[in-house]
């Protein structure tokens, strides 16, 4: 399950975020938000560190990921030609549904990156969609272009209010009046949560902090209402109406 990649590109696309684009084997891939464990060479980091494939095509894989600690740190430092030494595709994926008339896709921060192998998958197959991002500021914001070059309506939030519209993704959709029957999200948990809270279906992904990646700690599972889910396996993407929510974590 592990291969070595090499680094095509590594470029600065917004503030401390990077996107890079990978060449190898890119055919074990079976859904849009499976992710990769990137292992990062370094006395401190033996974890790997999980980041979801955000495009791809028969031999390259791009992935967008903003520095927060030594690991991702030591990523952007990357050169092309490089060779990184990934595990994945791992997880299971958004299902893309197709009977759903009108699909919003809502992503915040480094929730981004996967909605947009989704929103590729949706314009394949002619689904109608609407995008909603959410961002701190106006250097946080990417892939607003690509998004909409799919078709899609997309509507910018910034907390700050110095991009888009001010105030968060729930905001605009409320704010806009937007008309959906089916999302799919990734973004802060609060977020995330805030969705379930609509009890409108829709599929989740968590980036929950993890282990292993493949199964076999137990480290990043995830209390549902049916069951514990291991987020590396089971995850990362779950049913909205399987979401448990313990109301004394906010
Ligand atoms: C399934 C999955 C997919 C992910 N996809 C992406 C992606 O596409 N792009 C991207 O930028 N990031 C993504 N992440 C988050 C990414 O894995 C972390 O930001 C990264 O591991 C941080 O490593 P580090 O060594 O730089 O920081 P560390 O030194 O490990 O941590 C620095 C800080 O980062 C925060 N952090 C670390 N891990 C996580 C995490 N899992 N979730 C939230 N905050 C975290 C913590 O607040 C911590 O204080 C994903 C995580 C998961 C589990
Ligand atoms: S991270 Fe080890 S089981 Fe999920």
């Amino acid at each position: 399950m592990n291969n070595m990649y090499r680094i095509i590109s590594n470029e600065l696309i917004a503030y401390k975020t990077f996107k890079m684009v990978l060449f190898g084997d890119t055919s074990k891939i079976t859904a849009p938000g499976q992710f990769i464990n990137i292992k990062i060479d370094s006395a401190n980091t033996f974890l790997r560190r999980p980041i979801s494939i955000s495009d791809y095509d028969c031999n390259t894989m791009t992935i967008i990921y903003k520095v927060f600690g030594e690991g991702t740190e030591i990523l952007s430092k990357k050169k092309q030609f490089e060779e990184l030494d990934v595990l994945g595709p791992l997880g299971n994926g958004f299902t893309v549904q197709e009977d759903k008339k009108k699909q919003l896709l809502i992503g915040g921060g480094v929730g981004v990156p996967p909605l947009y192998s989704v929103a590729k998958e949706l314009h394949e197959k002619g689904l109608e969609f609407d995008v909603v991002l959410g961002f701190q500021s106006k250097y946080d914001v990417f892939l607003e272009g690509a998004f909409r070059a799919l078709g899609a309506n997309v509507y910018v939030a910034t907390m700050d209010g110095t991009y888009g519209y001010k105030g968060h993704v729930l905001n605009v959709i409320e704010m806009k009046n937007l008309y959906y029957d089916y999302y799919y999200a990734c973004g802060p948990e609060v977020m995330l949560h805030a969705l379930v809270n609509t009890e409108k279906e829709g599929q989740l992904s968590f980036e929950e902090r993890m282990g292993c990646g493949f199964g076999a700690c137990m480290g990043c599972s995830h209390k549902t209402l049916t069951s514990y889910k291991r987020i590396c396996k089971e995850g990362p993407v779950l049913e909205a109406n399987e979401v448990y929510i313990d109301e004394h974590s906010h």
